[in-house]
């Protein structure tokens, strides 16, 4: 009787790799990461790891978001998220670009670093930059005693559990949920939301495991689109708003791992340029979740296929369907339209994974990357 067994096999779970697995592990990083953050009574964020007095958070002008990589566009959405929570300016900036573009950081300027690993070369840089110029740095890390956590005035932890796929997945969407808990602590220490604000926002947070869930659940029916997309060699996501947010991730998730090309663009931005490579059969996955933004974004899809596009549709239950204008729609579970991101990021991860699977390629380690990167 020979039972094959090795480490790597028994650490996946059963999971034929490593992304699907972190991919499923994401509503307990999400329950993990809000854990105690959350008062019992439902109404507030208990952010004790922050040591700054009111005083100081009432202090700060500005906010800074340095990052790479898929943390990188974890900060777009954190942008969103604290200007529409706390109403202080964010700028988010790649790590890389910080420091040269001679940034203006004061004592009042906090600077948000964001990394999985904490071992990023270029953010533990533009951390140190901005310490250099009296800045108070927070960072938010998946690593408990990494460099950037050792470095930073304060650091938000996410427990998304240790993530060995380079295609990042539960670190992403846990550093959503950091930047969520950041923005709503931010909120009610300036007093920007009312009450009642909070806890709707703080119940829909609650509900967010359940809700990726849900999309789990369904994780088969990307397949068959994905096979499609495998066959291509270009594509395009559009959005608007947070949706492009989300879409500049979906593109660098499915450039990472399938190989294929594709590009983010902003819905409004497309008929400056990119509407000129709209041919027959292109894909162009429209993300279409947030209400106030669907009229426009409808008529950017009309656009596109006007001009042949296959368009695949990521919408939200409740919201008006898409199913007349695009080719496949796909929806994710209703939700605060600030909070959308945490869900539809999940069929994107999904379509990825099945698109690099169906062009046979190394999906837990694709070529030419890695998953730290501590050179600059
Ligand atoms: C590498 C990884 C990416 C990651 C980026 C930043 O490029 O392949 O998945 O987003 O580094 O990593 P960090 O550990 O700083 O989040």
């Amino acid at each position: 009787f020979h039972v094959d067994w090795d480490l790597v096999t028994a650490e996946k779970a059963g999971f034929d790799h490593f992304m699907l697995k972190e991919i499923y592990e994401q509503p307990k990083a999400y329950r993990d990461t809000m854990g105690s953050r959350l008062s019992d009574d439902g109404k507030s964020v208990v952010l004790n790891e922050i040591k700054m007095t009111p005083e100081e958070v009432k202090a700060i002008h500005n906010i800074h978001i340095v990052a790479c990589g898929t943390a990188y566009h974890a900060g777009l959405v954190g942008k969103s998220v604290i200007e529409h929570l706390a109403r202080i300016p964010v700028e988010t900036d790649v790590a890389s670009e910080y420091r040269y573009r001679s940034p203006i950081i004061t004592k009042n300027t906090l600077v948000v670093v964001v990394s999985q690993s904490g071992e990023t070369a270029d953010t533990l840089a533009a951390l140190r930059e901005a310490k250099r110029c009296g800045a108070r740095v927070v960072a938010i890390t998946n690593v408990v005693g990494s460099s950037v956590a050792r470095e930073a005035d304060d650091v938000i932890v996410t427990w998304a559990g240790p993530e060995i796929a380079v295609a990042s997945t539960k670190a992403y969407t846990s550093q959503l949920i950091a930047f969520y808990l950041f923005g709503l602590y931010l909120a009610q220490t300036l007093g920007t939301q009312e009450e009642a604000v909070l806890a709707e926002t703080i119940a829909a947070l609650q509900a967010l495991p359940e809700q990726v869930e849900a999309i789990l659940e369904q994780a088969e029916t990307y397949k068959a689109v994905a096979e499609k997309i495998a066959t291509h060699e270009n594509l395009f996501f559009i959005g608007r708003g947070l949706d492009y947010a989300v879409a500049q991730e979906g593109s660098l998730k499915l450039k990472e791992i399938s190989y294929i090309h594709s590009e983010a663009y902003a819905s409004g931005e497309l008929k400056h340029g990119t509407l000129a490579l709209i041919e027959e059969g292109i894909p162009v996955i429209a993300l279409a979740t947030q209400d106030a933004l669907l009229e426009k974004t409808v008529s950017n899809i009309q656009e596109v296929s006007a001009r042949g596009a296959y368009v695949i549709g990521i919408g939200m239950e409740g919201s008006p369907s898409l199913e007349k204008s695009v080719n496949e729609q796909f929806l994710i579970p209703g939700t605060l339209s600030l909070l959308t991101p945490a869900l539809s990021v999940v069929p994107l991860q999904l379509l990825s994974y099945y698109a690099s699977l169906a062009r046979g390629n190394d999906v837990d380690k694709p070529r030419n990357l890695a998953k730290s990167v501590t050179v600059e």
